[in-house]
């Protein structure tokens, strides 16, 4: 197995500087736009964050194919590949909320990250992890959390804007927050993996999201020892992104039964 390890340094270097890059917007006006629909918004921060990113990453590994969220795909995609979120939290960085960050993955050809790192340059965080290298914080090591079951759990989510997934979404909402100490919608999915990772929050669930928001995010929860499922406890579907179920590992099979028990419900 090559040494990531050796090249996690060089990786996190390139998210900091994008960072860096996004930090000039913040909190300044900002050109924007959207893509697919009216809440799909773009800004010419995304657009810089990743013109830092996709030069740098294609200089460290000139024969890995690149995907990324505002570029599309490029590269043959039957080897390794860097898989790019220049700002996930667009929308929180668009209003000048300060929880969103720079997500960079890079996939083996079986798709499983082997090298992940998520940067909210706002906060001065930047998580890593190596495959088999253990996750980081700034350079420390990090773990999930010890919460022992979902009653005394924090759970973050998120929402898809698709009509189709409203209904069994609020369901899955309504049936969680009877069974937690809280649910939270921050609105960064890559930074949402990285807390559960760090033992800050104690798991997170979301679906019909990219492998963007989230390829660097689970590695981290991987290597911090964390559970991921789909919602059918189906550990094969990790990296399609469209039903993520990921825990501290203790509270996973109460939060997959309650997932269950809100697609039961009838109402709304
Ligand atoms: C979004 C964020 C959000 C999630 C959305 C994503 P973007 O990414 O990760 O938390 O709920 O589904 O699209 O658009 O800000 O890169
Ligand atoms: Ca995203
Ligand atoms: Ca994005």
């Amino acid at each position: 197995m090559p040494d990531w390890n050796a090249l996690r340094p060089e990786v996190e270097a390139v998210a900091l500087r994008a960072g860096e890059e996004t930090l000039r917007y913040f909190r300044k006006p900002l050109a924007q736009w959207t893509k697919a629909g009216p809440f799909d918004v773009v800004t010419e921060a995304d657009k810089a964050s990743e013109a830092v990113i996709l030069p740098a990453l294609r200089a460290l590994l000139p024969e890995a194919a690149l995907l990324s969220e505002e570029s599309g795909a490029s590269g043959d995609e039957g080897g390794l590949r860097w898989v790019v979120d220049p700002i996930d939290g667009t929308a929180n960085f668009a209003a000048g909320m300060p929880y969103y960050s720079i997500s960079i993955a890079l996939a083996d050809v079986a798709g499983q990250p082997v090298i992940g790192v998520v940067h909210n340059p706002a906060y001065g965080e930047l998580f890593s992890a190596a495959l088999g290298g253990g996750a980081a914080l700034n350079g420390e090591p990090i773990h999930v959390s010890a919460t022992p079951a979902l009653a005394q759990s924090i759970l973050l989510g998120g929402f898809s804007i698709y009509p189709e997934l409203a209904k069994p979404q609020l369901r899955q909402w309504m049936a969680l927050m009877q069974r937690t100490r809280g649910l939270r919608r921050m609105g960064s999915a890559a930074l949402d993996l990285a807390s559960v990772a760090a033992g800050r929050a104690d798991g997170y669930w979301e679906s019909s999201l990219s492998p963007w928001d989230v390829l660097a995010g689970l590695l981290l929860v991987q290597e911090a020892g964390g559970r991921i499922s789909d919602f059918a406890a189906r550990p094969d579907k990790l990296y399609s992104a469209k039903e993520m179920a990921v825990t501290n590992g203790a509270i996973h099979d109460e939060l997959l039964a309650a997932l269950a028990a809100a697609g039961d419900q009838g109402g709304l």
